[in-house]
């Protein structure tokens, strides 16, 4: 299902508006050239957020669903995400493509978005309404994962699981409570609002109705403001750090194939080339704590300062701290968490992060419980987030923050053609 693509608009004709586009003068498909111009945020991969202006509420922002990768990797962070994992009923392989099938006709839908059918008042609505009679996308997307589960007897998909995909173990200062952990299916949802997510989920739920089981969810959020700013601008995490400075550039193409994308000679099954290893982390920070400790503190357990973002004697967010200079960590720690994860050596592999906040209100023992909704993308899983966390294992943040849940999937590959679908690369042959 598409949108209505006949209208006029686009680059000359001003930003459009929601409202415009319900007034039905305006078309999506001129809208989407409108979205790719008003991307927002970090990295500038959607395109340059200068030119959204006041009366672009950002309704109309698209991310495309096509293409060899799928949305919600590479595509710079949105302001708000939910995580939902799924457990797929029944063992019927046919069945399981039907899903695959149902499920990338909805995200095709949402992330155009378009009119809402109206059915007969004697039947159930068919949306939830809670974007009104006119979907919009919202730069909506809604990447999918599969988890090692999925390649047990079920479905007869043993023979294609990708190589490194298991169930993700516990780290040394785990504490994963399992159920929020894992699932066959992991959707991780993202758009400039929490009731587009909301939106897209209860409509993905209900037309899988039948054909999963949700698992667990979480929530996500980051700072609007800093989102949608122009520029290089980090956001900030809940301990209060600029998140996400030294991550790889996620629009340089070249870089992303080398880090982020599975290659065809990387011995993994073919059907997973294009795809990406996908590590999603619920890290609870313990905030009253670390509210409590001395600046300094803080900053030498991160290795940067907290105001600017910059390495540990350095003026500015996007100076490179030089290890070499400072062999004995006299400067940055040599347990501070920037040089752990990425010591900066030889053959150091770096991963792409795409990280929320999280808040789930309060413990029944009267703490805030929030965190780090941490989500990683990588082609290859033991180099990557696994190599990362080992060398974090043990850090003195480590006293500061549990993680709780998450677990691996493998994000598929995206669908190129029309009538493609999701995961169609596990039912070749
Ligand atoms: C609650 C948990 C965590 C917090 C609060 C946190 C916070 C931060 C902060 C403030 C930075 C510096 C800014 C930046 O470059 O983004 C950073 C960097 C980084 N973090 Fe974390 N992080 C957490 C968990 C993790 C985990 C689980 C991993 C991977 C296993 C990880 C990997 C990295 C990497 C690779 C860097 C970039 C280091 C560099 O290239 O200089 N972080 N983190």
């Amino acid at each position: 299902m598409a949108g209505d693509e006949d209208g006029k608009g686009g680059r000359g004709g001003g930003p459009i508006s929601r409202r415009q586009l319900l007034r039905g003068g305006v078309a999506l498909g001129a809208a989407a050239t409108l979205g790719g111009l008003a991307g927002c945020a970090r990295g500038d991969a959607d395109g340059d957020p200068a030119t959204r202006t006041a009366g672009d509420d950002g309704t109309m922002q698209r991310q495309p669903f096509r293409g060899p990768h799928q949305a919600g990797i590479v595509t710079s962070t949105q302001a708000a995400a939910v995580v939902a994992a799924f457990d797929v009923l029944g063992r019927d392989r046919e069945r399981l493509r039907e899903l695959l099938r149902r499920l990338t006709g909805r995200i095709a839908f949402l992330a155009e978005g378009g009119p809402v059918p109206r059915l007969d008042p004697r039947l159930p609505p068919a949306g939830s309404g809670l974007l009104g009679p006119q979907v919009f996308p919202d730069n909506l997307t809604v990447t999918v994962g599969v988890g090692a589960s999925l390649f047990d007897a079920r479905f007869g998909l043993a023979a294609l699981k990708p190589r490194q995909l298991v169930e993700m173990p516990a780290f040394p200062n785990d504490a994963l409570d399992a159920a929020r952990c894992d699932g066959d299916l992991l959707l991780q949802i993202c758009s400039n609002t929490a009731e587009t997510n909301l939106h897209a989920l209860r409509d993905i739920v209900r037309h899988l109705s039948g054909f999963v089981s949700l698992r667990w969810t979480q929530d996500g959020f980051l700072p609007p403001h800093t989102v949608q700013k122009l520029g290089r601008d980090s956001i900030i995490n809940l301990m209060g750090f600029k998140d996400g400075t030294a991550n790889p550039d996620a629009a340089d193409a070249g870089l992303m194939a080398r880090l982020v994308w599975v290659q065809p000679e990387q011995g993994e099954p073919a059907w997973a080339t294009g795809g990406s290893y996908q590590v999603v982390r619920i890290i609870r920070n313990f905030v009253e704590f670390w509210d409590r400790t001395p600046l300094r503190e803080q900053e030498r357990i991160m290795g940067r300062h907290k105001d600017t973002g910059a390495p540990l004697g350095m003026r500015r967010e996007h100076d490179v701290p030089d290890y070499a200079a400072d062999p004995d960590g006299a400067l940055t720690p040599l347990d501070a968490h920037i040089r752990l994860a990425n010591p900066r050596t030889p053959g150091t592999r770096q991963i792409l992060r795409r990280a929320f906040n999280y808040s789930n209100g309060m413990t029944r023992a009267g703490q805030l419980d929030m965190g780090l909704l941490f989500v990683c993308y990588q082609s290859d899983l033991a180099q990557g987030f696994v190599a990362a966390q080992t060398r974090l294992d043990g850090e003195p943040l480590e006293e500061y923050v549990k993680p709780v849940g998450g677990g691996y999937w493998f994000a598929l590959p995206g669908v190129r053609d029309a009538d493609g679908h999701l995961g169609e690369g596990l039912f070749a042959g």
